[in-house]
Formats: C-alpha cells, sequence, structure tokens
C-alpha cells in the first residue's frame, strides 16, 4: 500500500465550515458518487456497512418539504409560519439533499449501538470533508421532521430496524463565510503520565 502525505487535505479540513445556504449546482453523479464512496472508508468495527443514504433531488424538494413541514406538525410540534416561510426558503435554493442513516444491530455484543453511531458520524464527516474538498457546502441537520417516525419511514427507513440521523444539505455556498471559530486543541487535550 502506498503511503500518500497530502497536505492539501489537512489544509482542506481544517477551513471546512458548515454552510447551511447552497444553491446549484450540487455535485455531478461523478463527483456525488466519490464523495458518498468516502463515506464508506469510515471506519467500521466488524465491516458491518451499516451506512444508508437516500438521495432527495432538487426536483423532489418540494414536495419533500411538504411532507416534513406536515410530518413534524402531526408528530406535535409547533412551526410557526415564520418558521416554516423560513424553511420553504432555505429549501428551495437546495439542489441535494441526503438523508443519513444507519441499520441497527440491535443486541450485538461485539459492536455496541454508541460504535455504530460512531461509526455513521464518521461517515457524515467524509462527506462533509469530501464536498467541502470539491468546492461544495454542506449542512447537516436534524429538523425537517428527522425524528418523526413519519419522515424516515417515508424516506424507506423504518425506526425498528434503522437509526434516522438527519440530513445534509449539499451545493454552491451562497456566501463565502469567513473562517471559523475553531478551540485550541491542545487546550482540550492532556498527556498522561504513568504514576503521575
Ligand atoms: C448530528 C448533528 C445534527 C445537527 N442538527 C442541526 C440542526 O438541526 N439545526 C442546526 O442549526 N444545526 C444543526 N447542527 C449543527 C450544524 O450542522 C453545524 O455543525 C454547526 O452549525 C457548526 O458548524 P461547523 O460544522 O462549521 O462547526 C447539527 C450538527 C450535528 C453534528
Amino acid at each position: 500500500m502506498t503511503i500518500t502525505q497530502s497536505p492539501d487535505l489537512v489544509a482542506s479540513m481544517l477551513s471546512r465550515r458548515s454552510n447551511k445556504l447552497v444553491q446549484a449546482p450540487g455535485p455531478n453523479p461523478e463527483q456525488l458518487n466519490q464523495i458518498l464512496q468516502t463515506a464508506v472508508c469510515a471506519p467500521d468495527h466488524a465491516a458491518m456497512r451499516a451506512w444508508r443514504f437516500v438521495l432527495i433531488e432538487q426536483a423532489e424538494i418540494s414536495a419533500f418539504t411538504d411532507l416534513a413541514i406536515d410530518a413534524t406538525r402531526r408528530w406535535g410540534r409547533e412551526i410557526t409560519p415564520q418558521k416554516e416561510q423560513n424553511t420553504r426558503n432555505w429549501m428551495s435554493k437546495v439542489p441535494l439533499l441526503i438523508g443519513l442513516a444507519y441499520k441497527i444491530s440491535h443486541d450485538n455484543s461485539k459492536v455496541p449501538e454508541i460504535e455504530q453511531t460512531l461509526s455513521m458520524g464518521a461517515a457524515v464527516m467524509n462527506i462533509q470533508n469530501a464536498a467541502h474538498a470539491l468546492g461544495f457546502a454542506s449542512y447537516w441537520s436534524t429538523g425537517l421532521g428527522s425524528y418523526t417516525e413519519e419522515v424516515p419511514e417515508a424516506l424507506g427507513f423504518d425506526g425498528l430496524d434503522y437509526r434516522f440521523v438527519g440530513f445534509l444539505a449539499v451545493g454552491t455556498p451562497i456566501n463565502q463565510l469567513a473562517a471559523g471559530q475553531r478551540p485550541d486543541a491542545m487546550s482540550l487535550t492532556h498527556v498522561w503520565k504513568a504514576g503521575a
């Protein structure tokens, strides 16, 4: 195996910011394929391959937005007219939503569910980094009815077998954001020494 050094990759990861406001063009099929392929390079204890993705392309986003808003209200969550309008405005420009789920392995003594969740999170992070490296922005949201039963089920993920973990809005950033305010990683890190 060739070990490749990629300082550009690190620089790209350091400059990534979530950006909610995206527009067309989204990734083309080849770019999307590459982006999703990075997801399945995530660490995966026992090779469970539990990651699942559903693509909601631009032509379907309006119908999906109706579904998500109605389902959220039926679920008992208030959505004010202003919130509804904001959501519709946001969604009207988004060229691609990727729904994110993983197949649950119940009562797995080798891979507890926390590890399954972490692997899904790592897959989503790879997608966000790959999208950014290709010049796109993305935004992970657990709005849009993610926690209702109805929305995941309408997308093909019944709650008995799948854990639905939200959506990525992916596209071309409408505005370039300034660099993110990030903590100093060393302030969150300590060195352990035996006997200290
Ligand atoms: C699992 C998950 C769910 C999220 N859901 C929402 C959400 O519903 N609404 C929201 O405004 N931000 C949400 N966020 C936060 C944004 O996606 C983003 O991470 C945050 O704005 C920080 O941006 P950054 O990635 O540039 O640090 C979520 C983040 C994660 C990890």
